[in-house]
C-alpha cells in the first residue's frame, strides 16, 4: 500500500477515537505504571536498603532524572533520523524489561546497572510514544483534543497504579517483589505494542532516506544500538558518582542549545523567531518540571520520615500518597479544568497560553509554600499532617494543568502538539 494512502485511511477513522488510540493508550499506561512505580520507590530504596545518606539518595535520584531526560533528547534524535518511531519504542522497552529485571533479581548489587538499563530505555521510549498518538490525527482534526485527553489518563491511571502497587510490594512483601512487577508490567507493554504496530500502516516506520540502502540502513541502525549499549556503562559511572554527572549536564546542555542554533541557522527569519519562542517555552518548562520531580527525591524522603499515615481518617503508607495523589488529581480534574477553560472561551475572557503558564508557576510555588507550612503542624518526633501535604499536591496539579491543558486539549501530547500554537501565539509577540 502507499505509504500516505495507510496513514490516511487511519485518519480517516470513523467514530470518536482511532482503535490505535487505544492501544497507544495501552502500551503507555504499562511503560508509565513502570516508570512512575520506578520513581517513586528509587530514593527510598537507595535510603532505606542500601542504607545511602539521604542528601546522597536525593542527589543520586536528581543524576537519574536527568539522564533520563537527556536520553529523551538522543532517543528522540535518533528515532527521527534513523530507527523511526517503531524501532525506537521496541529497543526501549526491551532495555526497561532488562532493567527492571536486573534488579529484581538482586537488588542490592545490581540496582544501579539495572538503573541505567532503564534509564537509556525510557529515553527511547517514551519521546516516541507520544509522537506516535499526534500522527494518528489529521491537521484541524476536532477530534484531536478528545483523543489527547484520553492519552493523558492513560499515562495517569498507570502512573497511580505503579505508585501505588509498587510502595506496597516495596514496604510490605520485597523490593525484588516490586522490580520484578515493573518488570511484568512492561513486558505486558510490550506485547501490547507488537500488536498495535501491525495496525499502524506505515506510521512510525524508517525515517532513513529511500535512496540509503537496506544494508547501510541496518548498519546505521546496528551502530544506534550498539553504540546506546556501551553508553550504559559510561551513564553507571556518571550516575554513582554525582559529581561527574555535573560535568556531563554542564555538557549536555550547551551541546544541545549549540544543536538547537545549528538547526536554527538553517531557517528563515520568520522560521527563527518561532523557533526562538519554542526555546522560551522549553527554559521555562525546565524549571517548572525540575520542581516537579521533587516527587521522586526530596518529597519521597520527608514522605517516609515527616508524614503521619493518616489520610482523611484512613491509615495509608505516606509514600504511597506521595507517589499517586498527582495522578488521582489529574484523573478528576483534568476534564473540569478543560471545560473551564471551554467555557471562558465561549465568553472570549479565556487567558492566553502565557498567562496559563504564568498560573503553572504560581500553582507550583503555592504548593511549595504549602509545604513549607506543613512545619507548622510538626510534634515533636518532626511527623507533621498528611492531609496538609496531600493538599500542596492538589495546588501543584492545578499548576500542571495549567501548563498541559492549553485550550481544551489535554496531557503530554497535547504539551508537544500545542507547544506549535503556543509557539505561534508567542511569535506574535516577538
Ligand atoms: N501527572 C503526570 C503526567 O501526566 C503523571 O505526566
Amino acid at each position: 500500500m502507499h505509504q500516505d494512502e495507510s496513514v490516511a485511511r487511519i485518519q480517516d477513522f470513523k467514530g470518536a477515537y482511532p482503535k490505535q488510540l487505544l492501544l497507544l493508550c495501552l502500551t503507555e499506561m504499562w511503560e508509565r505504571f513502570c516508570f512512575y512505580g520506578m520513581r517513586g520507590i528509587l530514593t527510598i530504596f537507595m535510603v532505606e536498603k542500601l542504607l545511602i545518606g539521604e542528601k546522597t539518595a536525593n542527589l543520586q535520584y536528581g543524576a537519574i532524572q536527568a539522564f533520563i531526560y537527556a536520553f529523551a533528547f538522543i532517543g528522540g534524535l535518533f528515532a527521527d533520523k534513523i530507527l523511526g518511531f517503531r524501532k525506537s519504542l521496541f529497543f526501549g522497552g526491551i532495555l526497561m524489561v532488562l532493567g527492571n529485571f536486573i534488579i529484581a533479581f538482586s537488588p542490592d548489587t545490581l540496582f544501579y546497572i539495572g538503573i541505567c538499563f532503564t534509564i537509556v530505555g525510557t529515553g527511547f521510549f517514551k519521546p516516541n510514544i507520544s509522537s506516535m498518538v499526534g500522527t494518528l490525527y489529521k491537521e484541524g482534526d476536532v477530534r484531536q483534543d478528545a483523543g489527547f485527553a484520553l492519552f493523558y489518563t492513560a499515562i495517569n491511571v498507570g502512573a497511580f497504579l505503579g505508585g501505588v502497587i509498587m510502595v506496597y510490594l516495596a514496604h510490605n512483601v520485597s523490593w525484588a517483589s516490586a522490580f520484578f512487577a515493573a518488570g511484568v508490567v512492561m513486558v505486558i507493554g510490550l506485547i501490547t505494542f507488537i500488536y498495535t504496530q501491525r495496525t499502524m500502516g506505515t506510521i512510525g516506520l524508517s525515517p532513513q532516506h529511500p535512496s540509503v540502502s537496506p544494508q547501510k540502513k541496518t548498519i546505521y541502525e546496528v551502530l544506534v544500538y550498539i553504540g546506546s549499549l556501551l553508553a550504559i556503562p559510561l551513564i553507571l559511572l556518571l550516575v554513582s558518582n554525582t559529581e561527574y554527572t555535573d560535568y556531563f549536564m554542564y555538557t549536555i546542555g550547551p551541546v544541545t542549545l549549540l544543536y538547537f542554533f545549528y538547526e536554527w541557522s538553517k531557517y528563515s527569519w520568520p522560521e527563527k523567531k518561532k523557533l526562538l519562542a519554542a526555546l522560551i517555552f522549553i527554559l521555562f518548562s525546565i524549571v517548572f518540571w525540575a520542581f516537579f520531580e521533587q516527587s521522586g527525591g526530596s518529597l519521597s524522603i520527608f514522605a517516609l520520615h515527616n508524614l503521619h499515615d493518616q489520610l482523611l481518617g484512613m491509615t495509608i503508607d505516606p509514600n504511597m500518597v506521595n507517589n499517586s495523589s498527582n495522578t488521582i488529581f489529574v484523573i478528576i480534574f483534568s476534564f473540569l479544568v478543560g471545560l473551564v477553560w471551554v467555557w471562558m472561551a465561549k465568553r472570549k475572557i479565556e487567558p492566553n497560553t502565557i498567562i496559563k503558564f504564568g498560573l503553572g508557576f504560581l500553582f507550583l510555588a503555592a504548593s511549595f509554600y504549602i509545604l513549607f507550612f506543613t512545619r507548622t503542624f510538626a510534634d515533636a518526633s518532626g511527623k507533621t499532617s498528611l492531609n496538609v501535604f496531600t493538599f500542596a499536591y492538589l495546588v501543584m496539579t492545578f499548576g500542571e494543568l495549567c501548563l498541559s491543558i492549553i485550550g481544551g486539549g489535554y496531557g503530554e501530547p497535547e504539551r508537544k502538539c500545542q507547544f506549535k500554537r503556543k509557539v505561534d501565539f508567542l511569535y506574535g509577540w516577538l
